[in-house]
């Protein structure tokens, strides 16, 4: 908003040797073109009121030049706004510091929208203003929430962690592995085990293909989490020759286990847990 009200003084910088009825003609029929809605307030003026609004703040708004002038902004508020913000805002504006933060705000007819406004004290012969540019961003707000929900599905698909028995979770991984998916899968993994109280957690890589060189080296980090929080990590899907190479790769203390397929892993977790209870 700065750079607008910046681009806004060069461009008066200009008119200024026109007359000053063609200056404020043609500065309001810049403020009234622009998609950003501005008013401007006066601190001096009980409540801070409203003393000028361009045609977009009124067309954005739904209300009346006449409604609005001479009133405080918040009859704009409503209660989906959030308390903390009006808080802040009231606090900048004693404080007569700037201010920028997205509210819910509501037009005349009591539809809500989002409003990405900005407050900045201005200084003009050593009296004190307050300017308000507001700009609708319901839309983009809505496209944006639409893209993280897509992104939430798209990270479910591709790592569907199951339940497949009591304590025993496994998660298939297909397509490419790299280090953004791998992190993500580590939290993810960590977090489903505390949740469901698994004690066995298995990764098949089957449909694994990778980039990297050193793909165990990254589970065993995995294995060290988990086995912090109490549980075993078990990799499937790796064949002989595979596991050699990993087998050289890996830190000769590692205790993570790797097996051909689920089922191998499963028979295994299954005899150490009858063994467990055979001891106990
Ligand atoms: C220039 C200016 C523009 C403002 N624009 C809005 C606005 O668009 N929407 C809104 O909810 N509040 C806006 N406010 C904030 C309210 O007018 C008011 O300051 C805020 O609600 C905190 O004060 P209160 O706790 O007394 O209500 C604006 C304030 C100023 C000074």
């Amino acid at each position: 908003m700065l750079r607008l009200l910046h681009e806004l003084k060069e461009e008066v910088d200009h008119l200024k040797e026109l007359t000053q009825e063609t200056q404020v003609t043609l500065l309001e029929a810049m403020l009234d073109g622009s998609k950003v809605g501005t008013i401007v307030t006066d601190p001096s003026q009980q409540d801070n009121p409203i003393i000028y609004t361009n045609r977009t703040f009124i067309e954005m708004t739904g209300y009346t030049q006449q409604e609005v002038i001479g009133k405080n902004c918040r009859f704009l508020q409503g209660p989906e706004t959030d308390k903390e913000d009006i808080e802040k805002m009231r606090k900048a504006i004693a404080a007569e510091e700037a201010i920028t933060l997205t509210l819910r705000n509501y037009r005349k007819d009591g539809s809500p929208f989002w409003n990405r406004l900005a407050i900045e004290p201005v200084q003009i012969e050593d009296k004190l203003y307050f300017i308000g540019t507001q700009t609708d961003i319901t839309l983009e707000r809505s496209q944006q929430q639409a893209i993280m929900a897509n992104e939430d599905e798209i990270e479910k698909l591709m790592l569907p962690i199951l339940s497949i028995q009591e304590n025993v979770a496994t998660v298939a991984l297909v397509g490419t592995m790299n280090l953004q998916r791998f992190e993500t899968l580590k939290v993810k993994i960590c977090e489903y085990v505390q949740e469901h109280r698994i004690e066995h957690a298995i990764i098949d890589i089957t449909g694994l293909s990778w980039n990297e060189k050193s793909p165990l080296y990254w589970f065993q980090q995995i294995y060290e989490a988990l086995r912090i929080m109490g549980s075993n990590l078990y990799v499937t899907g790796i064949s002989p020759a595979a596991a050699q190479q990993f087998a050289d790769d890996l830190d000769r203390n590692s205790q993570l286990i790797t097996f051909s397929t689920i089922e191998r892993a499963l028979s295994f977790i299954t005899q150490k847990t009858t063994g467990e209870n055979h001891f106990s």
